[in-house]
């Protein structure tokens, strides 16, 4: 015999998810994006939330919501410090939490922006998944600049990693290029270091909570290679040539090696991939 629907299993009738994506990025308090973040995930996984569309939820916004502080600078004008000690580690902490702060924005716009392309389902079970850890990296960071009497908003912070936003919002493969594939296997490569600094400090607490990160971030860059592969499948066009295409269009930086190639390839970004736009764009 069938169960009866509680109220913790019924559809929310009227609230989608393209809605939720629209209100986290919108939200300007951290605490309200993280909390959305957490319930929305719920719901999608309990399958309780609709899809939705992007023309009837209204656009995304051009810019994420944001607390009053941190101040926003240019990245040419933010203060080059080489700190040690406490206030080093508060700097640290402070630039990863920004990051992450970012990633949960970016996510969820990837999310609401780009749901009229048609997509399997497993497509947003995958990204509704990274916009929750994002959530959580945001949340541990922060937590840990607790314990050290800081806060995020302390100090400032650059304002360059919503420009790569921008210039990606008309086209799914770009910005799956860009985020994914280019800075978020960045973070691969630099990640394992900052791990065994902390360990060599004797900061076990940052080091446990940069290697969930890390973790984390494999997974992020294998949907991003994931579904990358699966719109070049779609058109019939060859990934590894889109990919080189699509990174001089759109990303201003370079790629940086050393590279780790290891995990990258765990995520499934062969070198054919970055390689050559470490020589091309370098
Ligand atoms: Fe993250
Ligand atoms: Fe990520």
């Amino acid at each position: 015999m069938r169960q009866p629907v509680t109220e913790e299993q019924a559809p929310l009738q009227g609230d989608t998810l393209v809605a939720r994506a629209n209100a986290i990025v919108r939200a300007p308090a951290t605490a309200d994006k993280v909390a959305l973040a957490y319930e929305t995930a719920k719901a999608w996984f309990q399958r309780r939330l609709a899809l939705g569309s992007p023309s009837r939820e209204g656009g995304m916004p051009d810019r994420p919501g944001r607390p009053d502080r941190p101040v926003l600078l240019a990245p040419r004008d933010m203060p080059k410090r080489a700190l040690g000690g406490e206030a080093g580690r508060i700097a640290l902490l402070h630039s990863l939490a920004h990051i992450e702060l970012n990633a949960v924005d970016l996510t969820w716009d990837l999310i609401g922006r780009f749901a009229h392309v048609r997509l399997p389902r497993s497509y947003y079970d995958d990204w509704v998944r990274v916009g929750l850890e994002e959530a959580k990296h945001f949340s541990l960071l922060e937590a840990r600049l607790a314990d050290l009497r800081a806060a995020y908003g302390d100090l400032p912070a650059h304002d360059g990693l919503w420009q790569a936003a921008q210039d990606t919002g008309h086209d799914l493969a770009a910005r799956l290029a860009v985020i994914p594939l280019v800075l978020e296997a960045r973070g691969l490569d630099i990640t394992p270091s900052m791990i065994a600094k902390a360990e060599s400090l004797g900061d076990e607490a940052t080091a446990r909570i940069l290697a969930i990160i890390y973790r984390d971030e494999k997974t992020h860059v294998a949907f991003g290679a994931k579904w990358f592969r699966f719109l070049c499948d779609r058109t019939g066009t060859r990934p590894e040539p889109r990919f080189h295409d699509l990174v001089r269009t759109h990303f201003k930086g370079t790629l940086k090696p050393p590279f780790n190639d290891r995990a990258r390839s765990e995520a499934g970004l062969t070198p054919g991939f970055y390689r050559p736009l470490a020589r091309l764009v370098g």
